[in-house]
C-alpha cells in the first residue's frame, strides 16, 4: 500500500527541492493517465478530487477508482487530497471516504464565491485542524484569493496573500500546507494580455514561514499548441493563456511544495477527442477516443513531473501510515 499523507510527500519535496503536481481527477481515464505518467518518470503523485468531481462520480466511483490505483501502483506515493473543500462537513465526508489530505478553502464563504474575513477563515481552517490532525490526515488552507492582479476585484493588491497574516494564521493553525494568491486563477483564461504574477511574494511569505509547504493554485500553462490543436478541430478557446512553466520553476526554491493542475489535463484531452472525431466521424465506441485522450494526457503529466522536478523521487520515499503522521505530529508538538 503506498496510499501516503500528504504531508510526507510534501515534506520530502522540501528536502529535495522539488515540487509535486497535484492533479484533478474526474474519471477512470485521468486516474489511469496520471498514474501511467507516474510509472514512467518514477514519481509520487498528488490526485485530487474537487466537490464537484465527487459530486459528478457519487462519491464511491472516485473513492473506488482512486484506491484502485493505489493497489495497482503499490510502488508510487500517492496522496489522495479533497480540492477545495468549503465546509468543515465536506472535510469530514472526505476523510470517511479515505483521503489521507484535504483542503479547507476558507477564502471564500461556503458558497465559494463571497470572500470570507480573516477571523473566518482562522474559525473554520481551525475547525478543521481540531478534527482531521489527530486522525493524521494532513490540510491545506487558503489565505488571500485566486484572481488575476489586473482582473478588478478589488483593486491593487486585495486579493494577495498578505505576509504578515500569513505569519500570523500558520502560527494559529499549525496547517501543513497554504495555499498562497498571488495573482493566479482557475481555467484556461488567466491573462488578458501577458502573464502578471507576484512572484516577489512567494519568496517574502517563504520567509515568514520557512516550515510551511506553500501551494500554487491556478497553475496549468495552458500550452498554446494545445490550444490550437483544440480550435483547429472545432473548438472555441480564443486568447487562453496560462502560467508559465518557467515561473513556476522560479518559485520552488520558495517553498512552492504542491502545484495544482487541472485546466492542461482537460485541454489535453479535449484536443485528442476533437480530433479523433474531425479526422474520424465515422467512430463512435468510446475506447477509440477515449485511448488517444488517455494517451495524450499521460505524456502533459509526465512532462509536468519532469518539469517540476518530481520525477526520480518516487523510490526514495519511505511510505508512512496515517497512524505514522499522528506519532509525527505527537512528537513535533502539532498534536
Ligand atoms: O478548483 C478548481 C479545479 O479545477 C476543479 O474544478 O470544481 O470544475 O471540478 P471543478
Ligand atoms: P488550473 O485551472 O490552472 O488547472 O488550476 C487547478 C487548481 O488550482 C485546482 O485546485
Ligand atoms: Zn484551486
Amino acid at each position: 500500500m503506498a496510499l501516503v499523507p500528504m504531508r510526507l510527500l510534501l515534506d520530502e519535496a522540501a528536502k529535495g527541492n522539488y515540487a509535486v503536481g497535484a492533479y484533478n481527477v474526474n474519471n477512470m481515464e485521468q486516474i489511469q493517465a496520471i498514474m501511467a505518467a507516474a510509472q514512467e518518470t518514477r514519481s509520487p503523485v498528488i490526485i485530487q478530487a474537487s466537490r464537484g468531481a465527487l459530486k459528478y462520480s457519487n462519491f464511491i466511483y472516485l473513492r473506488h477508482l482512486m484506491l484502485a490505483a493505489v493497489e495497482e501502483n503499490p510502488d508510487i506515493p500517492i496522496a489522495m487530497h479533497l480540492d477545495h473543500g468549503n465546509s468543515l462537513e465536506t472535510c469530514k465526508k472526505a476523510i470517511e471516504l479515505g483521503f489521507t489530505s484535504v483542503m479547507i478553502d476558507g477564502s471564500l464563504k461556503e458558497d465559494s464565491k463571497t470572500p470570507t474575513t480573516y477571523e473566518e477563515n482562522l474559525d473554520v481552517t481551525l475547525s478543521v485542524i481540531e478534527y482531521a490532525r489527530p486522525l493524521g490526515v494532513t490540510v491545506e488552507a487558503e489565505l488571500g484569493t485566486l484572481g488575476g492582479i489586473e482582473d478588478g476585484v478589488g483593486s491593487g493588491k486585495v486579493h494577495l496573500t498578505d505576509p504578515d497574516q500569513a505569519e500570523e494564521f500558520v502560527e494559529e493553525t499549525k496547517v501543513d500546507a497554504l495555499a498562497v494568491a498571488i495573482g493566479t486563477s482557475h481555467g484556461a483564461y488567466k491573462f488578458k494580455s501577458e502573464p502578471k504574477l507576484a512572484l516577489d511574494l512567494v519568496r517574502e511569505i517563504h520567509q515568514r514561514i520557512p516550515y510551511t509547504a506553500l501551494v500554487m493554485h491556478g497553475s496549468s500553462s495552458v500550452p498554446q499548441d494545445l490550444v490550437e490543436k483544440v480550435n483547429r478541430y472545432g473548438g472555441k478557446m480564443p486568447n487562453a493563456m496560462g502560467v508559465p512553466m518557467s515561473a513556476i520553476q522560479s518559485v520552488i526554491p520558495y517553498g512552492v511544495r504542491k502545484v495544482n493542475i487541472d485546466t492542461d489535463g482537460r485541454m489535453a484531452i479535449t484536443a485528442a477527442i476533437r480530433k479523433v472525431f474531425v479526422e474520424n466521424p465515422e467512430k463512435f465506441d468510446p475506447r477509440q477516443y477515449l485511448e488517444p485522450a488517455r494517451e495524450a494526457l499521460t505524456q502533459l503529466v509526465a512532462q509536468k513531473m519532469r518539469d517540476l522536478g518530481t520525477a526520480g523521487h518516487a523510490g526514495e520515499i519511505m511510505p508512512k501510515t496515517l497512524d505514522d503522521m499522528i506519532e509525527y505530529y505527537k512528537k513535533y508538538g502539532l498534536l
